[in-house]
């Protein structure tokens, strides 16, 4: 069968009105069809099915499932405890609840370092069990190998460069990069190591604006930001610092709501109706068939039978 092909540049497609249900499959040309169209992308970390179903309702046309999971969903200080096998399960647990979004699937520390091998297998075990269509890693000159690899066998990989919190033990600390020249200088020149060696896209993470615009200039990928400024053709940032659920978000996360407050109002009024004998009420007990619940009752008060 001969495909039809068009030499007529197709219009940029839209993911959905803003606010409005995703209508159709996001995938990987849509995020470079925000580069070349100027449309910015939005995408937001998920971790879970029922999150998930609601940012697809909500239009978000791209999610990562981020391996600042740890933090935020586990409770660690850092992004390094998190497993291969429980990112997998929660990647694929956001591809059920959005089945249309962009799906980016964070590999965590330890999975893609040691051997290309072993790296080219865990990627391959995160893209068949989990549905995601592009893996993240957090990329230095030590993963331009691997990266190439994955690219020549078909995987849509993202490079996070920036603020790398994986490794936070080399950097003393999470803080902005690319604020001297030299850093600066550093990590344009990794950027477009990244796109020679095959990068899809590219994540630039706390890095000082200048930055960030020097690497939209000087590659030709889709450069998502998190923290990197307005240059950037799309933006990411941890769900949970912008809904109001953590403590100590950073500076460059918006406030979009705040539903710690109405989280803290619900549990707090779950806890009263409990201990106040107003839950549960009648209405929220299931009943018997009335026949059933004479007899039961009935043997319920019968004397015990002897035995003989
Ligand atoms: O793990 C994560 O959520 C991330 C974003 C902060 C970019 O990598």
């Amino acid at each position: 069968m001969t495909r039809k092909t068009s030499v007529l540049p197709t219009p940029p497609r839209t993911t959905s009105a803003a606010g409005a249900a995703l209508t159709r499959k996001i995938s990987m040309s849509d995020l470079r069809a925000a580069r070349q169209t100027g449309t910015k992308m939005a995408m937001l970390t998920c971790y879970d099915y029922t999150t998930a179903r609601l940012m697809q309702q909500a239009g978000v046309p791209a999610l990562l499932v981020g391996d600042s999971a740890a933090n935020v969903i586990l409770g660690h200080d850092t992004t390094l405890p998190v497993s291969l096998s429980f990112m997998i399960e929660i990647t694929a647990a956001v591809r059920r609840g959005a089945p249309l979004a962009l799906l980016i699937a964070d590999m965590p520390f330890g999975s893609y370092h040691g051997s290309i091998d072993r790296g080219v297998r865990n990627v391959a075990r995160m893209v068949k069990l989990s549905g995601c269509d592009c893996v993240k890693l957090e990329a230095g000159r030590g993963q331009l190998r691997l990266i190439r690899t994955l690219a020549d066998a078909g995987v849509a990989v993202m490079a996070h460069l920036g603020l790398r919190p994986q490794s936070v033990g080399l950097l003393g600390g999470y803080r902005a990069q690319g604020r001297t020249a030299a850093e600066a200088d550093t990590i344009v020149q990794l950027a477009r190591k990244m796109q020679k060696a095959g990068a899809a896209a590219l994540l630039l993470e706390a890095v000082a604006a200048d930055v960030a615009t020097a690497v939209v200039a000087e590659t030709e990928l889709p450069v998502i930001g998190c923290g990197a400024g307005a240059a950037c053709h799309g933006s990411v940032i941890v769900t949970h610092d912008a809904i109001g659920l953590t403590d100590t978000p950073p500076r460059f996360a918006p406030r979009l709501d705040d539903l710690g407050d109405p989280m803290l109002h619900a549990c707090r009024e779950y806890v009263r109706r409990v201990s106040n004998g107003e839950y549960p009420a009648a209405e929220h007990a299931y009943e018997m068939d009335e026949t059933e619940r004479t007899k039961f009752l009935q043997h319920r008060n019968a004397p015990a039978q002897k035995h003989v």
